[in-house]
């Protein structure tokens, strides 16, 4: 199929898409927002103190949620895309796994944190295993800051796909975290091979 015919099915698909029509109506930046709504209902972890990192937060629909939440605490997203601002939201643009970057999210907590999100995607390539593999790296790279960063009962909540480091990301969250449970949002759509990964509680090593 040709790229203009798939991005038009595209088009039609999400404008028959009820949460994309919802996250029209309720004025949220992406249809993802419903996803961390339906999370955060299943595991209370945005509290009104929380201190959050939103990894892969463009066009920034989980940081509009995180913010309605969270009334005092610190919030920085953080994307290699750019983001509109969003009102007591700090961003930063760049790749979260420089080290530049890395030292830019320390130094801007200055603390240990509650809540590290990563809904970090790797650009499709036109194959799945590769971009699977791709995605799977983010999450654990992004697993290891968590460790690192968050308090010792944090969360750390992140997209993983279905693929070859699924194995390799249980295994690492198992050494990390003391509870881990996979959840499949309904707002993911079938089709996709996404899940999340809800992980609670820093195990000392
Ligand atoms: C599915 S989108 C996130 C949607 C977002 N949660 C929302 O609700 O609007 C995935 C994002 O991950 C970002 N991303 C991918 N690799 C990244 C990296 N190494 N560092 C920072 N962001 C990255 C992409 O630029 C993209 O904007």
């Amino acid at each position: 199929m040709k790229k203009n015919k798939i991005s038009k099915n595209w088009l039609i698909k999400q404008k028959k898409d009820s949460f994309f029509i919802q996250s029209k109506i309720y004025g949220y930046r992406s249809r993802s927002a419903f996803k961390l709504i339906e999370m955060n209902k299943k595991f209370k972890f945005l509290k009104k103190n929380s201190s959050l990192l939103d990894l892969g937060s463009s066009p920034g629909g989980w940081s509009q949620v995180a913010r309605k939440e969270i009334i005092k605490g610190k919030i920085l997203a953080l994307d290699i895309k750019f983001m509109e601002k969003i009102g007591n939201v700090d961003f930063i643009q760049g790749d979260f796994s420089e080290k530049e970057i890395y030292k830019k999210i320390f130094s801007y907590f200055n603390n240990k944190i509650d809540v590290v999100l990563s809904d970090m995607a790797a650009n499709t390539t036109g194959s799945k295993m590769i971009d699977s593999y791709r995605t799977g790296e983010l999450c654990l790279n992004a697993m290891k800051l968590a460790k690192e960063i968050l308090n010792p009962d944090g969360v750390f909540l992140s997209k993983i796909f279905m693929g070859s480091v699924y194995e390799e990301i249980n295994e690492k969250a198992k050494k990390y975290f003391k509870k881990i449970v996979k959840y499949k949002p309904l707002s993911s759509k079938k089709e996709s091979k996404e899940i999340y990964i809800f992980c609670k509680g820093i195990l000392k090593i």
